[in-house]
């Protein structure tokens, strides 16, 4: 890792007028400068550099961040590697954490590559299996599929090329036993898989002997972390910026196969399920996700519980079925390319395909397992975006077979704030967002005060103040010009207000509320009175 100390000495150095410049051409535009923004297809500038803030922001498609972030946006890298880039521009020296795996040589993942390669070159059986399984020799090449024989080989190749054995040990290639050291894949062919910046951090390898385990995949090591890594994204990312479509499959053998046959967008989880840390990687370019694992029950219950996660997370996408037992790749294989992309082509998007497998988990002929399922399907849709969430109501009160005004969304419904319709409680509520992340002050202050309930459209915005300041709806409105940032004195009237108002409401729910007993209501109520007049 890069020392914090550096990272900050960096970003010091660095300008993001500077930074922006060397990649497209900038207009002074007031205190900012304009351009066209280089993330979107668009005729006027509306992308703006702050000098000031040191930050660039995009009115158009929201892209923004500061200058580590446009170098990573533009040239497709990840935070270490565009530190480095920025770093090399400024003639900055960057330090490294001791015991950095950066520092430590990890060129010997490269040459025991190379090694299995030469090997599969020599092994009979490997390279048929490969050519049963209907992979070319370009393919091959293109993955650096290689082949591991007996452990005793592998470990003597370590030690014939001196290669340091500690490292190996590290990377998860060998380990000690009782018995001395062994090489942890042996009898498989191998799938270097690498980082996204194409650097071989770990090993899939598929028995080609019968063994119990089909797969056996690297450990977890500090080079290689199974639940971010995509397999095949170094390789697929150029496509998946360009089709702004990602396929997402569940073994080596789909992706291999499926660049194979022009799908070269494709990337796959590692026997491990798609995970929250998979998303950073996963939303770069913001690309259409498409699901496509195994038509077995194990892939579809993947499938589902994926959907679920990327749907939750406002990734845009659908799910590809396939029949029970049949994988991309063996449709591949058999040749049956146009059929695989019939499946393709009636992809199902996630929310419907979550609605329709939830429902038949249920007999909706019974009225109250309909209901039942209806619960657990709001509770679902509560958990998108509102609109989302509004758009499937038709098809699933038609599902159902009950009428849409069953589907109740409304009670978590917000209003999407939109710059030019903002209502005056728009303005006092963003007012004091905006206040809040002006300084350190402020922003105590308002977290101090205020909390959600307090908060009517603008919520989410307010609890992003806790964990997403970086959020672009924030850094937007802190560049929004319509939008005030407020004085102490007005801040303190705002909030005073706000509060007001929220125990205002609260006073109105006390009184309509028929749970409580009268002597509760009334202690209550006068509770709610005295604060709204201390206030006042
Ligand atoms: P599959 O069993 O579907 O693999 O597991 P596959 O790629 O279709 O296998 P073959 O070679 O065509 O028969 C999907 C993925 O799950 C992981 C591997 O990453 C595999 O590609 N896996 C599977 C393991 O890690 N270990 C296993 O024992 C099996
Ligand atoms: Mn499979």
């Amino acid at each position: 890792m890069i020392t914090k100390q550096s990272i900050e000495n960096l970003k010091n150095s660095i300008d993001i007028v500077d930074t922006v410049s060397s990649h497209i051409q900038l207009r002074k535009s007031g205190a900012n400068y304009k351009a066209n923004c280089p993330f979107h297809d668009e005729k006027t500038a509306s992308f703006v550099v702050s000098p000031a803030k040191q930050i660039y922001h995009c009115f158009g498609c929201q892209a923004g961040g500061d200058s580590i972030k446009f170098v990573m946006e533009i040239e497709k890298l990840n935070y270490p590697e565009a530190l480095e880039k920025l770093a090399d521009q400024n003639n900055i020296t960057l330090e490294y954490e001791q015991n950095d795996y950066k520092k430590q040589d990890t060129s010997i993942m490269q040459k025991l590559n190379d090694y299995y390669v030469r090997q599969l070159d020599s092994n009979h059986t490997a390279t048929q299996y490969l050519k049963d399984r209907g992979i070319w020799q370009t393919t091959i090449e293109k993955f650096a599929i290689g082949y591991a024989s007996s452990s005793g080989d592998t470990i003597n190749f370590l030690k014939t090329n001196m290669l340091n054995l500690n490292d190996a040990r590290e990377f998860g290639v060998v380990d000690i036993s009782d018995t001395g050291m062994y090489a942890r894949l042996n009898d498989r062919i191998i799938f270097p898989i690498m980082t996204n910046s194409g650097k071989i951090c770990g090993f899939g390898g598929r028995t080609v002997t019968g063994h119990m385990a089909k797969y056996i995949n690297s450990p977890q090591t500090k080079l290689f972390n199974k639940s971010k890594i995509l397999y095949g994204y170094d390789k697929a990312a150029q496509d998946i910026h360009k089709k702004k479509q990602v396929i997402i499959s569940e073994g080596y053998l789909d992706v291999v196969m499926l660049h194979q046959a022009g799908w070269t967008n494709t990337v796959a989880t590692m026997g491990t399920a798609l995970t929250k840390e998979h998303l950073p990687l996963l939303s770069r370019g913001e690309p259409e996700v498409l699901l496509a694992f195994d038509g077995d029950k194990a892939g579809r219950d993947a499938t589902l519980k994926a959907s679920r996660l990327l749907a939750q997370n406002s990734f845009d996408g659908s799910v590809v079925l396939f029949g029970d037992g049949i994988d991309p790749a063996d449709m591949i294989k058999e040749g049956n390319i146009k059929e695989l992309n019939d499946i393709f082509l009636s992809k199902i998007p996630f929310v419907k395909f979550i609605i329709d497998e939830t429902i038949a988990t249920y007999d909706i002929a019974n009225p109250y397992q309909k209901k039942q399922c209806l619960d657990e399907l709001l509770i679902f849709l509560k958990t998108l975006d509102d609109i989302i969430a509004h758009e499937y109501k038709p098809y699933l009160s038609s599902k159902l077979n009950i009428q849409p005004q069953y589907v109740r969304l409304n009670n978590t419904q917000r209003k999407r704030e939109n710059d030019i319709s903002l209502v005056a409680k728009d303005i006092a509520e963003l007012s004091v967002i905006k206040t809040a992340i002006s300084s350190d002050e402020m922003f105590d202050i308002v977290v101090d005060s205020l909390n959600e309930d307090m908060f009517g459209t603008h919520k989410m915005e307010f609890n992003m103040l806790f964990d997403d300041t970086q959020n672009p709806k924030l850094i937007e409105l802190g560049l929004t010009d319509n939008i005030s940032t407020l004085s102490t004195q007005e801040l303190g009237f705002q909030i005073t207000m706000m509060t007001i108002k929220h125990y205002k409401t609260q006073l109105i729910q006390t009184k309509q509320d028929i749970s409580m007993s009268f002597k509760q209501k009334a202690i209550k109520i006068k509770e709610l009175q005295k604060k709204i007049k201390e206030l006042a």
